[in-house]
């Protein structure tokens, strides 16, 4: 079903998927803090990429590096010369927005084809000019004021900046890091030299990235904070290698997020990145988009980085980054492709793409609807819950505590003794919990000692035995 961002954002909040941060202070734009099932949601997600690309192959490893790094690291990745949005200001309002976004909004709204867009042309006017030229002609007015005066672009670096130091006045400038890629590349001559590693292989790691994004919004889709899962994946110089390893990660992708996060496969689609949009180090992108209320938005993204990072790097330490083939003895930079995840918007893709509304007769005959969230049981937050019937029944409550301690010892799970059976399959629907085990008066009769085993997806009842269940 088509669901809006305020039913997501709303039910987020509701069932502690996700909360305003700082809530009590008033917020802070755009930062949500995760609770107990956005977190658990979060793992599972992680957990699952983890086990599929790290610990069922031979060729990826994984590591953990630091936010702070060094300020060379980020002169040589270009990301202090290079990583900059288009910044207008309203002269009435003094709203400051991103031309390139303001665009993006018109031609969804409109839907405009892009290729509407004036291209930018070598020797004529700049990109910016470009995008200048468009806003004008289609008067794109300021989504504050609504007026239609703007400033002329001015380039915003994205980086989030902090002084490390505890002596005034000798503070080092130093940068929150935007990209997680950049701890893998300077790690590289380190894992050449103690894991075995042959190309090609791939270096992975999840962690949170940092952008002082001017226009933030769409709930968690465009954050200033946010986890992301980078590989960079590590190919020989060759034009047909790179290519194929381009294209294997292209299927392997889309394949990833149908079979284990669950998305429906009509709602993601890949789109190239045009010549204007490719980020300063990348020859080739392609995005994995997912279609949300607002329209389609990168999930993923696969780049071609080339040897950029590589060699930036080489001329910046003055260390040899070169990796030799121990069968022809050649040494050579190594070309990379970049299949990277933002796990954040996985988060809140996986959300949206589980909530449903379903209409059902109720026990009285009247008709309900109930919200449930069909997450893939792989990533579902809490896998089981144990409810006993009546929460006075000594006997319910212990066999209760029980199966919950026994399965929660693999599974999360809830022990729920609110004691409204209705009131808890809701709950469990909206938390997209796959089963509830209630333990009733059968469960507790000496000749029987079978509990209610119920789906979420299709609210069928079975009885089985408690030892018999299985995920
Ligand atoms: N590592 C690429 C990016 O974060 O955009």
């Amino acid at each position: 079903m088509w669901v809006s961002l305020e039913t997501i954002v709303a039910w987020a909040k509701r069932r502690w998927f996700a909360y305003p941060g700082s809530d009590i202070y008033g917020g802070l734009a755009n930062a949500r803090d995760l609770g107990p099932y956005g977190t658990e949601l979060k793992k599972n997600i992680e957990d699952n990429r983890r086990k599929y690309f790290v610990q069922e192959r031979e060729d990826i490893i994984w590591i953990d590096s630091q936010i702070l790094m060094n300020p060379k690291v980020r002169e040589a990745s270009g990301h202090v010369g290079g990583f900059s949005d288009p910044l207008i200001d309203c002269k009435k309002c003094k709203s400051r927005e991103r031309a390139d976004k303001l665009i993006e909004e018109y031609l969804h709204k409109n839907k405009t084809k892009e290729t509407e867009l004036p291209k930018h042309r070598a020797g004529e006017k700049t990109p910016a000019e470009d995008m200048m030229d468009f806003i004008n002609a289609k008067k794109i007015k300021c989504p504050k004021c609504w007026t239609c005066d703007w400033t002329d672009p001015k380039k915003f670096n994205l980086m989030f900046k902090t002084q490390q130091g505890v002596i005034e006045g000798e503070w080092t400038d130093i940068y929150l890091r935007p990209e997680t890629a950049q701890g893998i590349f300077v790690n590289f001559k380190n894992i050449l030299d103690t894991m075995r590693v042959r190309i090609p292989f791939g270096i992975a790691q999840v962690g949170k990235a940092f952008r002082n994004e001017i226009t933030p919004g769409n709930f968690m889709f465009r954050v200033r904070e946010f986890y992301q899962m980078e590989i960079e994946y590590f190919v020989e110089n060759d034009e047909k290698v790179w290519l194929k390893a381009f294209k294997e990660w292209m299927e392997t992708s889309k394949k990833r997020w149908i079979d284990e996060i669950g998305i429906k496969k009509d709602k993601l689609k890949f789109r190239e990145h045009d010549k204007e949009e490719l980020s300063f180090y990348s020859k080739g992108t392609f995005d994995v988009e997912y279609e949300f209320p607002r329209g389609w938005g990168e999930l993923q993204w696969i780049a071609y980085r080339t040897d950029y990072d590589l060699k930036q790097h080489i001329e910046h330490s003055g260390k040899d980054l070169q990796y030799s083939d121990p069968h022809t003895g050649k040494r050579y930079v190594p070309h990379v492709i970049e299949p990277s995840w933002g796990l954040t918007r996985a988060i809140l893709t996986a959300m949206i793409d589980a909530y449903d509304e379903e209409k059902y007769t109720d026990g009285n005959g009247a008709e309900q609807t109930r919200v449930v969230a069909r997450f893939h049981k792989n990533i579902a937050p809490v896998k089981f819950a144990i409810i006993p019937l009546v929460k006075k029944d000594e006997k319910m409550v212990r066999i209760a505590k029980e199966i919950h301690k026994r399965l929660s010892k693999t599974y999360m799970c809830e022990f729920d003794d609110s004691g409204n059976i209705g009131k808890s399959y809701r709950r469990q629907d909206e938390i997209g919990t796959p089963y509830c085990i209630t333990v009733d008066h059968q469960s507790i009769d000496p000749k029987d000692w079978t509990v209610t085993l119920r789906m979420r997806d299709d609210m069928k009842q079975i009885r089985i035995k408690p030892e018999d269940i299985k995920f």
